[in-house]
Protein backbone atom coordinates (compact mmCIF):
# COMPACT_ATOMS: atom_id res chain seq x y z
CA UNK A 1 0.00 0.00 0.00
CA UNK A 2 1.41 3.42 -1.17
CA UNK A 3 1.67 6.01 1.60
CA UNK A 4 2.40 9.98 0.66
CA UNK A 5 4.60 11.49 3.03
CA UNK A 6 3.81 15.32 4.08
CA UNK A 7 7.58 16.76 3.67
CA UNK A 8 9.76 16.40 0.99
CA UNK A 9 13.60 17.30 1.95
CA UNK A 10 15.84 18.11 -1.10
CA UNK A 11 19.54 18.00 -0.81
CA UNK A 12 21.08 20.20 -3.23
CA UNK A 13 18.71 22.40 -3.42
CA UNK A 14 20.26 25.13 -5.55
CA UNK A 15 22.16 22.79 -7.73
CA UNK A 16 21.78 22.75 -11.74
CA UNK A 17 19.29 20.03 -11.12
CA UNK A 18 17.31 21.47 -8.88
CA UNK A 19 17.05 24.55 -10.92
CA UNK A 20 16.20 22.68 -13.92
CA UNK A 21 14.19 20.15 -13.06
CA UNK A 22 13.04 19.29 -9.25
CA UNK A 23 11.47 23.00 -8.71
CA UNK A 24 9.97 23.16 -12.35
CA UNK A 25 8.23 19.64 -12.00
CA UNK A 26 7.20 20.13 -8.55
CA UNK A 27 5.86 23.18 -9.39
CA UNK A 28 4.28 21.49 -11.95
CA UNK A 29 2.58 19.18 -10.13
CA UNK A 30 1.16 21.68 -7.61
CA UNK A 31 -0.24 23.98 -10.22
CA UNK A 32 -2.26 20.26 -11.34
CA UNK A 33 -3.24 19.75 -7.65
CA UNK A 34 -1.17 16.79 -7.48
CA UNK A 35 0.88 17.41 -4.27
CA UNK A 36 -0.56 16.52 -1.15
CA UNK A 37 -2.45 19.33 0.44
CA UNK A 38 -0.17 20.25 3.06
CA UNK A 39 2.95 18.81 1.70
CA UNK A 40 5.96 21.16 2.52
CA UNK A 41 9.21 21.59 0.93
CA UNK A 42 12.43 21.56 2.76
CA UNK A 43 15.71 22.78 0.70
CA UNK A 44 19.28 22.59 1.55
CA UNK A 45 22.85 23.15 0.51
CA UNK A 46 25.58 25.41 1.42
CA UNK A 47 24.43 28.43 0.35
CA UNK A 48 23.70 30.92 3.18
CA UNK A 49 19.76 31.48 2.48
CA UNK A 50 16.79 31.90 4.34
CA UNK A 51 13.12 30.95 3.25
CA UNK A 52 12.56 34.40 1.73
CA UNK A 53 16.13 34.15 -0.28
CA UNK A 54 15.66 30.60 -1.15
CA UNK A 55 12.12 31.03 -2.19
CA UNK A 56 13.44 34.21 -4.71
CA UNK A 57 15.76 31.73 -5.99
CA UNK A 58 13.01 29.27 -6.68
CA UNK A 59 10.90 32.39 -8.49
CA UNK A 60 13.98 32.82 -10.59
CA UNK A 61 14.39 28.95 -12.11
CA UNK A 62 11.05 28.86 -12.33
CA UNK A 63 10.82 32.41 -14.70
CA UNK A 64 13.82 30.79 -16.28
CA UNK A 65 13.56 26.84 -17.06
CA UNK A 66 9.26 26.74 -17.00
CA UNK A 67 7.63 27.17 -20.43
CA UNK A 68 5.71 30.49 -20.06
CA UNK A 69 2.68 28.89 -20.59
CA UNK A 70 3.06 26.51 -17.83
CA UNK A 71 3.79 30.06 -15.35
CA UNK A 72 0.55 30.83 -13.54
CA UNK A 73 0.91 34.01 -10.94
CA UNK A 74 -1.28 32.70 -8.31
CA UNK A 75 -0.15 28.71 -8.56
CA UNK A 76 3.46 29.88 -8.58
CA UNK A 77 2.38 32.29 -5.46
CA UNK A 78 0.89 29.17 -3.60
CA UNK A 79 4.12 26.89 -4.49
CA UNK A 80 6.51 29.41 -2.97
CA UNK A 81 4.62 29.43 0.37
CA UNK A 82 5.35 25.19 0.56
CA UNK A 83 9.05 26.32 0.81
CA UNK A 84 11.87 26.60 3.34
CA UNK A 85 15.17 26.39 3.69
CA UNK A 86 17.78 25.29 6.16
CA UNK A 87 21.49 25.82 5.35
CA UNK A 88 23.75 23.02 5.81
CA UNK A 89 27.11 21.68 5.04
CA UNK A 90 26.53 18.22 4.83
CA UNK A 91 30.18 17.45 5.96
CA UNK A 92 29.57 18.52 9.14
CA UNK A 93 27.65 16.09 11.25
CA UNK A 94 26.55 19.05 13.99
CA UNK A 95 24.46 20.63 11.28
CA UNK A 96 22.00 17.91 11.11
CA UNK A 97 20.14 18.87 14.20
CA UNK A 98 18.73 22.01 13.26
CA UNK A 99 18.04 20.85 9.57
CA UNK A 100 15.76 18.22 11.78
CA UNK A 101 14.51 21.52 13.77
CA UNK A 102 13.63 23.11 10.74
CA UNK A 103 11.14 20.00 9.37
CA UNK A 104 9.61 20.10 12.60
CA UNK A 105 7.00 17.05 13.07
CA UNK A 106 7.80 14.55 10.34
CA UNK A 107 5.32 12.10 11.76
CA UNK A 108 2.68 12.72 8.49
CA UNK A 109 6.40 11.12 6.75
CA UNK A 110 9.46 12.38 4.70
CA UNK A 111 10.98 12.20 1.46
CA UNK A 112 14.38 12.79 1.04
CA UNK A 113 15.96 13.57 -2.27
CA UNK A 114 19.62 13.51 -2.53
CA UNK A 115 21.44 14.88 -5.43
CA UNK A 116 24.54 15.94 -4.47
CA UNK A 117 28.43 15.13 -5.44
CA UNK A 118 28.97 11.30 -4.07
CA UNK A 119 31.48 11.77 -1.48
CA UNK A 120 28.77 13.27 0.43
CA UNK A 121 26.50 10.47 0.42
CA UNK A 122 28.60 8.99 2.77
CA UNK A 123 28.50 12.04 5.59
CA UNK A 124 24.68 12.44 4.82
CA UNK A 125 23.69 9.65 6.01
CA UNK A 126 25.57 9.79 8.57
CA UNK A 127 23.99 13.14 9.54
CA UNK A 128 20.19 11.58 8.85
CA UNK A 129 21.22 9.05 11.40
CA UNK A 130 22.59 11.17 14.20
CA UNK A 131 19.91 13.40 13.92
CA UNK A 132 16.92 10.27 13.45
CA UNK A 133 15.93 11.20 10.07
CA UNK A 134 16.28 7.74 8.88
CA UNK A 135 12.69 6.39 10.99
CA UNK A 136 10.40 3.58 9.11
CA UNK A 137 8.02 6.45 7.65
CA UNK A 138 11.32 8.21 6.08
CA UNK A 139 12.63 7.53 2.16
CA UNK A 140 15.13 8.22 0.68
CA UNK A 141 15.63 8.96 -3.21
CA UNK A 142 19.16 8.99 -4.68
CA UNK A 143 20.56 10.60 -8.31
CA UNK A 144 23.31 9.10 -9.96
CA UNK A 145 26.13 8.82 -10.22
CA UNK A 146 26.00 6.10 -8.13
CA UNK A 147 29.68 4.60 -8.47
CA UNK A 148 31.71 3.45 -10.73
CA UNK A 149 31.89 0.31 -11.45
CA UNK A 150 30.53 -2.33 -9.29
CA UNK A 151 32.53 -1.64 -6.26
CA UNK A 152 31.81 1.71 -5.92
CA UNK A 153 28.17 0.90 -6.61
CA UNK A 154 27.73 -1.73 -3.94
CA UNK A 155 30.55 0.68 -1.47
CA UNK A 156 27.48 3.48 -1.53
CA UNK A 157 24.41 0.42 -1.71
CA UNK A 158 25.66 -0.50 1.75
CA UNK A 159 25.94 3.06 3.05
CA UNK A 160 22.83 3.71 2.47
CA UNK A 161 21.14 0.33 3.28
CA UNK A 162 22.83 0.85 6.73
CA UNK A 163 19.97 3.59 7.33
CA UNK A 164 17.19 2.81 4.66
CA UNK A 165 16.26 -0.82 3.81
CA UNK A 166 15.80 -1.20 -0.14
CA UNK A 167 11.94 -0.92 -0.11
CA UNK A 168 12.68 2.35 1.22
CA UNK A 169 15.39 3.18 -1.24
CA UNK A 170 14.43 4.80 -4.42
CA UNK A 171 17.10 4.58 -7.55
CA UNK A 172 15.94 7.49 -9.92
CA UNK A 173 16.92 6.73 -13.59
CA UNK A 174 15.60 9.30 -15.00
CA UNK A 175 14.40 7.50 -18.44
CA UNK A 176 12.31 5.59 -16.71
CA UNK A 177 10.56 8.68 -15.83
CA UNK A 178 9.93 9.85 -19.61
CA UNK A 179 6.06 8.91 -20.85
CA UNK A 180 7.99 7.59 -23.93
CA UNK A 181 9.68 4.64 -22.38
CA UNK A 182 6.68 3.46 -20.33
CA UNK A 183 4.96 3.33 -23.31
CA UNK A 184 7.39 0.65 -24.65
CA UNK A 185 5.66 -1.19 -21.47
CA UNK A 186 1.98 -0.36 -23.00
CA UNK A 187 2.68 -1.41 -26.83
CA UNK A 188 4.24 -4.68 -25.34
CA UNK A 189 2.08 -5.50 -22.85
CA UNK A 190 -1.72 -3.75 -23.82
CA UNK A 191 -1.66 -5.29 -27.31
CA UNK A 192 -2.03 -9.10 -27.90
CA UNK A 193 -0.32 -8.82 -31.64
CA UNK A 194 3.26 -8.25 -30.59
CA UNK A 195 3.86 -10.87 -28.00
CA UNK A 196 3.63 -14.37 -30.31
CA UNK A 197 6.51 -12.57 -32.39
CA UNK A 198 8.09 -11.06 -29.64
CA UNK A 199 11.30 -13.27 -29.78
CA UNK A 200 14.50 -15.32 -31.55
CA UNK A 201 11.66 -16.80 -33.88
CA UNK A 202 10.29 -13.11 -35.14
CA UNK A 203 13.20 -10.88 -34.68
CA UNK A 204 16.16 -10.43 -36.27
CA UNK A 205 17.89 -7.71 -34.57
CA UNK A 206 17.43 -4.94 -32.15
CA UNK A 207 18.64 -1.60 -32.40
CA UNK A 208 18.81 1.08 -29.47
CA UNK A 209 20.15 4.39 -30.28
CA UNK A 210 20.55 7.72 -27.91
CA UNK A 211 22.47 10.13 -29.95
CA UNK A 212 22.80 13.43 -28.29
CA UNK A 213 24.11 16.97 -29.90
CA UNK A 214 25.53 18.46 -26.51
CA UNK A 215 28.88 18.29 -25.79
CA UNK A 216 29.87 18.85 -22.15
CA UNK A 217 27.66 21.36 -21.19
CA UNK A 218 29.60 22.32 -18.30
CA UNK A 219 30.36 19.25 -16.77
CA UNK A 220 33.60 18.40 -18.05
CA UNK A 221 35.54 16.89 -14.84
CA UNK A 222 32.70 14.87 -13.89
CA UNK A 223 31.95 13.79 -17.78
CA UNK A 224 35.91 12.57 -18.39
CA UNK A 225 35.77 10.85 -14.89
CA UNK A 226 32.92 9.31 -16.36
CA UNK A 227 33.05 8.54 -20.08
CA UNK A 228 29.71 7.29 -22.33
CA UNK A 229 29.58 3.77 -21.05
CA UNK A 230 28.75 4.47 -17.85
CA UNK A 231 27.10 7.63 -18.27
CA UNK A 232 24.52 6.47 -20.69
CA UNK A 233 24.67 2.86 -20.87
CA UNK A 234 25.04 1.21 -17.52
CA UNK A 235 21.58 3.12 -16.83
CA UNK A 236 19.43 4.40 -19.74
CA UNK A 237 20.63 2.39 -22.52
CA UNK A 238 20.19 -1.27 -20.14
CA UNK A 239 16.94 0.30 -18.74
CA UNK A 240 15.51 0.67 -22.58
CA UNK A 241 16.65 -3.17 -23.66
CA UNK A 242 15.61 -4.24 -20.11
CA UNK A 243 12.27 -3.42 -21.23
CA UNK A 244 12.30 -4.44 -24.77
CA UNK A 245 13.64 -7.54 -23.72
CA UNK A 246 12.18 -8.75 -20.49
CA UNK A 247 9.48 -11.51 -20.07
CA UNK A 248 5.41 -10.38 -19.46
CA UNK A 249 5.60 -8.93 -15.33
CA UNK A 250 2.51 -10.88 -13.88
CA UNK A 251 1.56 -7.06 -12.31
CA UNK A 252 2.55 -3.61 -13.32
CA UNK A 253 4.37 -2.82 -10.01
CA UNK A 254 7.62 -2.57 -8.67
CA UNK A 255 8.36 -6.07 -7.36
CA UNK A 256 7.01 -7.94 -10.70
CA UNK A 257 8.24 -5.66 -13.34
CA UNK A 258 11.71 -5.16 -11.72
CA UNK A 259 12.27 -9.17 -10.92
CA UNK A 260 11.72 -9.83 -15.16
CA UNK A 261 14.29 -6.83 -15.52
CA UNK A 262 16.77 -7.82 -13.19
CA UNK A 263 16.96 -11.05 -15.11
CA UNK A 264 17.53 -9.35 -18.33
CA UNK A 265 20.51 -7.70 -16.75
CA UNK A 266 21.49 -11.26 -15.66
CA UNK A 267 21.22 -12.63 -18.76
CA UNK A 268 23.60 -10.24 -20.43
CA UNK A 269 26.28 -12.40 -22.00
CA UNK A 270 29.47 -11.14 -21.12
CA UNK A 271 31.97 -9.49 -23.19
CA UNK A 272 35.21 -11.12 -22.64
CA UNK A 273 38.39 -8.98 -22.78
CA UNK A 274 39.34 -10.86 -26.16
CA UNK A 275 35.67 -10.07 -27.87
CA UNK A 276 36.22 -6.64 -26.76
CA UNK A 277 37.77 -5.36 -29.97
CA UNK A 278 35.43 -6.83 -32.11
CA UNK A 279 31.85 -6.11 -29.98
CA UNK A 280 32.21 -3.01 -29.08
CA UNK A 281 33.47 0.43 -30.21
CA UNK A 282 34.46 3.87 -28.52
CA UNK A 283 35.06 7.25 -29.91
CA UNK A 284 36.20 10.36 -29.51
CA UNK A 285 33.92 13.72 -30.99
CA UNK A 286 36.68 15.53 -33.08
CA UNK A 287 35.79 19.10 -34.52
CA UNK A 288 33.05 19.92 -37.10
CA UNK A 289 29.56 20.97 -37.41
CA UNK A 290 26.38 20.02 -35.32
CA UNK A 291 23.30 21.63 -36.38
CA UNK A 292 25.05 24.25 -38.56
CA UNK A 293 27.12 25.11 -35.51
CA UNK A 294 30.92 24.91 -35.41
CA UNK A 295 32.28 23.16 -32.84
CA UNK A 296 35.34 22.33 -31.32
CA UNK A 297 37.04 18.55 -30.75
CA UNK A 298 36.65 17.03 -27.29
CA UNK A 299 39.97 17.35 -25.96
CA UNK A 300 39.30 21.39 -26.48
CA UNK A 301 36.55 21.83 -24.87
CA UNK A 302 38.28 19.85 -21.93
CA UNK A 303 41.55 21.90 -22.08
CA UNK A 304 43.21 18.57 -22.35
CA UNK A 305 43.85 15.57 -23.89
CA UNK A 306 42.09 12.76 -22.66
CA UNK A 307 40.78 8.59 -23.44
CA UNK A 308 37.83 9.16 -22.56
CA UNK A 309 35.31 7.89 -24.63
CA UNK A 310 32.35 10.31 -25.83
CA UNK A 311 31.06 7.45 -28.30
CA UNK A 312 30.08 3.52 -27.69
CA UNK A 313 28.58 1.10 -29.96
CA UNK A 314 28.00 -2.73 -28.93
CA UNK A 315 27.19 -5.91 -30.02
CA UNK A 316 25.03 -7.40 -27.28
CA UNK A 317 23.28 -10.53 -26.56
CA UNK A 318 20.54 -11.83 -24.01
CA UNK A 319 21.49 -15.45 -23.27
CA UNK A 320 17.94 -16.89 -22.74
CA UNK A 321 15.25 -19.01 -24.71
CA UNK A 322 13.50 -15.82 -26.01
CA UNK A 323 16.74 -14.16 -27.71
CA UNK A 324 19.04 -16.54 -28.63
CA UNK A 325 20.79 -15.18 -31.44
CA UNK A 326 19.30 -12.30 -31.83
CA UNK A 327 21.86 -9.02 -31.41
CA UNK A 328 21.15 -6.04 -29.68
CA UNK A 329 23.44 -3.36 -31.13
CA UNK A 330 23.64 -0.18 -28.91
CA UNK A 331 25.05 3.14 -29.58
CA UNK A 332 24.98 6.49 -27.71
CA UNK A 333 27.35 9.90 -28.05
CA UNK A 334 27.96 13.12 -27.69
CA UNK A 335 28.31 15.72 -30.37
CA UNK A 336 26.24 13.50 -32.93
CA UNK A 337 23.96 14.92 -36.01
CA UNK A 338 21.05 14.84 -34.23
CA UNK A 339 19.51 14.41 -31.12
CA UNK A 340 17.36 10.64 -30.68
CA UNK A 341 16.29 8.33 -28.74
CA UNK A 342 14.81 5.41 -30.87
CA UNK A 343 14.55 1.45 -30.48
CA UNK A 344 14.40 -0.38 -33.76
CA UNK A 345 13.15 -3.86 -33.98
CA UNK A 346 13.93 -5.54 -37.17
CA UNK A 347 12.09 -8.60 -37.87
CA UNK A 348 12.79 -12.09 -39.74
CA UNK A 349 12.11 -11.85 -43.58
CA UNK A 350 8.86 -13.56 -44.94
CA UNK A 351 9.68 -17.19 -45.04
CA UNK A 352 9.31 -17.43 -49.12
CA UNK A 353 7.92 -14.50 -51.01
CA UNK A 354 5.35 -15.15 -53.68
CA UNK A 355 6.95 -12.29 -55.36
CA UNK A 356 10.01 -12.84 -56.42
CA UNK A 357 9.42 -14.47 -60.14
CA UNK A 358 7.41 -11.05 -60.75
CA UNK A 359 10.00 -8.67 -59.38
CA UNK A 360 8.98 -7.99 -56.21
CA UNK A 361 11.12 -7.13 -53.66
CA UNK A 362 10.23 -7.26 -50.31
CA UNK A 363 12.08 -5.55 -47.07
CA UNK A 364 11.63 -7.50 -43.64
CA UNK A 365 8.93 -5.40 -41.32
CA UNK A 366 10.63 -2.91 -39.33
CA UNK A 367 9.14 -1.08 -35.75
CA UNK A 368 10.51 1.95 -34.59
CA UNK A 369 9.68 3.44 -31.37
CA UNK A 370 11.05 6.99 -30.94
CA UNK A 371 11.36 8.05 -27.78
CA UNK A 372 12.48 11.61 -27.99
CA UNK A 373 12.34 14.36 -29.89
CA UNK A 374 8.57 13.35 -31.34
CA UNK A 375 7.25 10.32 -29.96
CA UNK A 376 5.22 7.93 -32.21
CA UNK A 377 5.60 4.27 -32.89
CA UNK A 378 5.74 3.13 -36.60
CA UNK A 379 5.85 -0.42 -38.36
CA UNK A 380 7.31 -0.69 -42.09
CA UNK A 381 5.14 -2.75 -43.81
CA UNK A 382 5.43 -3.69 -47.72
CA UNK A 383 2.57 -2.84 -49.89
CA UNK A 384 1.92 -2.66 -53.50
CA UNK A 385 2.59 0.44 -55.41
CA UNK A 386 -0.74 1.48 -57.60
CA UNK A 387 -0.49 0.30 -61.12
CA UNK A 388 -0.89 -2.43 -63.50
CA UNK A 389 2.18 -3.78 -62.68
CA UNK A 390 2.31 -4.92 -66.01
CA UNK A 391 6.23 -4.93 -66.03
CA UNK A 392 6.55 -6.97 -62.37
CA UNK A 393 5.01 -6.62 -59.18
CA UNK A 394 6.11 -3.15 -57.31
CA UNK A 395 5.82 -3.62 -53.88
CA UNK A 396 7.44 -0.48 -51.38
CA UNK A 397 7.87 -0.48 -47.77
CA UNK A 398 5.30 2.01 -46.08
CA UNK A 399 4.57 3.52 -42.84
CA UNK A 400 1.60 2.55 -40.45
CA UNK A 401 1.74 5.64 -37.89
CA UNK A 402 0.94 6.16 -34.57
CA UNK A 403 2.00 9.71 -33.70
CA UNK A 404 1.85 10.31 -30.23
CA UNK A 405 2.34 13.65 -30.30
CA UNK A 406 -0.79 13.91 -32.69
CA UNK A 407 -2.85 11.54 -31.08
CA UNK A 408 -2.55 12.62 -27.77
CA UNK A 409 -2.01 16.85 -28.73
CA UNK A 410 -3.39 18.94 -26.52
CA UNK A 411 -2.39 16.65 -23.18
CA UNK A 412 1.12 18.36 -22.41
CA UNK A 413 3.96 16.07 -21.98
CA UNK A 414 5.62 15.69 -18.63
CA UNK A 415 8.97 15.85 -17.97
CA UNK A 416 10.23 12.80 -16.35
CA UNK A 417 11.03 14.75 -12.65
CA UNK A 418 7.46 15.01 -12.43
CA UNK A 419 6.80 11.39 -12.60
CA UNK A 420 9.59 10.28 -10.63
CA UNK A 421 9.10 12.89 -7.61
CA UNK A 422 5.63 12.27 -7.34
CA UNK A 423 5.87 8.49 -7.29
CA UNK A 424 8.82 9.38 -4.42
CA UNK A 425 6.04 11.23 -2.42
CA UNK A 426 3.66 8.41 -2.94
CA UNK A 427 5.93 5.91 -2.19
CA UNK A 428 5.23 4.10 -5.80
CA UNK A 429 8.98 2.16 -6.26
CA UNK A 430 7.80 0.57 -9.55
CA UNK A 431 10.07 3.23 -11.61
CA UNK A 432 13.01 3.27 -9.75
CA UNK A 433 15.91 0.92 -9.74
CA UNK A 434 16.32 -2.09 -7.39
CA UNK A 435 19.87 -2.74 -6.29
CA UNK A 436 20.17 -6.27 -7.72
CA UNK A 437 19.21 -4.44 -10.96
CA UNK A 438 22.13 -1.94 -10.95
CA UNK A 439 24.36 -4.65 -9.55
CA UNK A 440 23.84 -6.83 -12.48
CA UNK A 441 24.30 -3.43 -15.10
CA UNK A 442 27.51 -3.00 -13.44
CA UNK A 443 28.95 -6.66 -13.41
CA UNK A 444 28.11 -6.49 -17.26
CA UNK A 445 29.26 -3.25 -17.81
CA UNK A 446 32.48 -3.66 -15.69
CA UNK A 447 33.58 -6.55 -17.87
CA UNK A 448 33.70 -3.90 -20.95
CA UNK A 449 35.87 -1.76 -19.46
CA UNK A 450 38.16 -4.72 -18.36
CA UNK A 451 38.40 -5.48 -21.90
CA UNK A 452 39.16 -2.29 -22.79
CA UNK A 453 42.19 -1.97 -20.15
CA UNK A 454 43.16 -5.19 -21.16
CA UNK A 455 43.62 -4.57 -24.98
CA UNK A 456 44.50 -0.77 -24.40
CA UNK A 457 41.24 0.42 -26.33
CA UNK A 458 41.74 4.45 -27.45
CA UNK A 459 38.50 5.92 -28.59
CA UNK A 460 38.43 6.49 -32.06
CA UNK A 461 37.93 9.87 -33.26
CA UNK A 462 34.82 10.82 -34.85
CA UNK A 463 33.46 14.12 -36.45
CA UNK A 464 31.12 15.86 -34.80
CA UNK A 465 28.03 16.57 -36.76
CA UNK A 466 28.48 12.75 -37.81
CA UNK A 467 27.25 9.04 -36.76
CA UNK A 468 30.33 8.43 -34.89
CA UNK A 469 33.51 6.35 -36.14
CA UNK A 470 33.50 4.11 -39.15
CA UNK A 471 33.98 1.33 -37.44
CA UNK A 472 30.32 1.49 -35.34
CA UNK A 473 29.12 1.51 -38.88
CA UNK A 474 31.42 -1.43 -39.36
CA UNK A 475 29.94 -3.04 -36.55
CA UNK A 476 26.53 -3.87 -37.44
CA UNK A 477 27.80 -4.57 -41.64
CA UNK A 478 29.72 -7.56 -41.03
CA UNK A 479 26.30 -8.63 -39.87
CA UNK A 480 24.32 -7.36 -42.43
CA UNK A 481 22.91 -4.39 -40.60
CA UNK A 482 22.53 -1.11 -41.27
CA UNK A 483 22.03 1.42 -38.37
CA UNK A 484 18.85 2.98 -38.81
CA UNK A 485 19.53 6.69 -39.98
C1 LIG B 1 22.13 12.01 -18.19
C2 LIG B 1 23.55 12.04 -18.63
O1 LIG B 1 21.91 10.94 -17.30
O2 LIG B 1 21.28 11.87 -19.32
C3 LIG B 1 23.79 13.16 -19.62
O3 LIG B 1 24.40 12.22 -17.51
C4 LIG B 1 22.81 13.05 -20.77
O4 LIG B 1 25.12 13.12 -20.11
C5 LIG B 1 21.38 12.93 -20.26
O5 LIG B 1 22.94 14.22 -21.57
C6 LIG B 1 20.43 12.64 -21.39
O6 LIG B 1 19.11 12.73 -20.93
P1 LIG B 1 17.91 13.13 -21.91
O7 LIG B 1 16.70 13.03 -21.03
O8 LIG B 1 18.20 14.51 -22.38
O9 LIG B 1 17.92 12.14 -23.02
Amino acid sequence: MHQPVGKLLLFGATGDLAQRMLLPSLYALHADGLLPEGLTITGTARSDKDDQSYRDFARAALDEFLPADRKDDNAVGSFLERLNYQSLDASQIDGFAALKDKLGDISGGLAIFLSTAPWLFGPTIEGLKSAGLTGDNVRISLEKPLGKDLQSSCEINDLVAGAFPEDRTFRIDHYLGKETVQNILALRFGNSLFEPVWNAQGIDHVQITVSETVGLEGRAGFYDETGALRDMVQNHMLQLLALIAMEPPARFDGTAIRDEKVKVFRSLRKISAQEAPQLTVTGQYGGGAVKGEIVRDYASDLEKPSNTETFVAIKAHVDNWRWQGVPFYLRTGKRLGERRSEIVIQFKPVPHSIFADRGGMLQPNTLVIRLQPEEYVRLLVMAKQPGLDREGVRLREVPLNLSLDTEFAGTRRRIAYERLLLDLIEGDPTLFVRRDEVEAQWTWIDAIRAGWEANDLKPKPYASGSWGPSAAIALTERDGVTWNE
